[in-house]
């Protein structure tokens, strides 16, 4: 593990493998470990940069947990200068994929391609605005690792659920973990994010988006036509999994992730 980061802030980040450089975006409310799964299958394709976001695992948060998409954005291209890395193609689950979508719209010039995975281009409906000030109050109230129990189950599919309860134990306590004020200042983040729905057909980076099929967060149905509504963009939906597909079943998401590294090559 390295920090670095240049600018206003230092990210704690895992830096393996050699080639082109993939940036991996985590999700709310975990921390760059979610990423573990391709960290140790994908570092023989590519370059894996693997960051936790602000307050987030090992990088420290500000005292106002004052974040916004556009500031995490910020925070990865300070750390690719950093690490002298022109260029990347930003892999986002879920939160992280709406950080992706800003990381292009503000520097496009780093972006060699996007992989967007469990996550959407829509802003919040005013229900999922509403639904996301009760997150925070009951974090406010009962704390994280209440959260974390709450939320263990809408994170993985029925299948991980049933099958895998020791992946299902780790992923507590990584959500566990978070900081309180990271984490309701990354919900605040997301309640006045861009909408990106109108601005995906002019997205011109080969672009894969992957999809667990049981994601019970954002539904499959939407998630496909995100993928139809970008130019040239593929589509893999992934059985077995839920809303953190790569840790659920990272196997055939580095597959998805490898065959799609393949095309850019081409
Ligand atoms: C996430 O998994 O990152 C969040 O659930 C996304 C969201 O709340 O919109």
């Amino acid at each position: 593990m390295s920090t670095k980061g240049r600018g206003s802030w230092t990210l704690s980040y895992d830096d393996a493998g050699n080639g082109r450089a993939l940036l991996f975006v985590h999700g709310w409310p975990l921390d760059r470990t979610i990423w573990l799964g391709q960290l140790g299958g994908l570092a023989i394709h590519a370059r894996c940069i693997v960051p936790d976001l602000r307050g987030f695992g090992g990088s420290p948060g500000d005292d106002a947990g004052s974040a916004t998409i556009d500031g995490y954005a910020d925070d990865l291209v300070h750390l690719l200068d950093a690490l002298a890395i022109p260029r990347a193609v930003v892999c986002g689950l879920s939160m992280g994929g709406y950080v992706a979508l800003s990381l292009l719209g503000r520097h496009p010039s780093r972006v060699d391609g996007l992989i967007l995975a469990d996550t959407r281009a829509g802003a919040d409906s005013a229900e999922q605005r509403a639904t996301r000030e009760r997150l925070i109050a009951f974090v406010q109230a009962q704390g994280i690792p209440a959260l974390a129990d709450q939320q263990l189950d809408k994170m993985v599919g029925s299948t991980t659920r049933a099958s895998r309860p020791e992946l299902c134990e780790m992923l507590r306590r990584m959500m566990a973990g978070a900081p309180p004020r990271s984490v309701v200042g990354a919900q605040r983040a997301m309640l006045v994010r861009r909408d990106w729905s109108a601005a995906l057909a002019s997205i011109a980076v080969p672009t894969l988006v992957v999809a667990g099929a049981e994601d019970a967060i954002i539904p499959v149905a939407e998630q496909r036509a995100m993928a139809d509504a970008i130019p040239g963009a593929q589509w893999v939906e992934i059985p077995g999994a839920g809303h953190v597909a790569p840790f659920e079943r990272p196997a055939a998401f580095n597959h998805a992730v490898t065959e799609f590294l393949l095309t850019l090559n081409r």
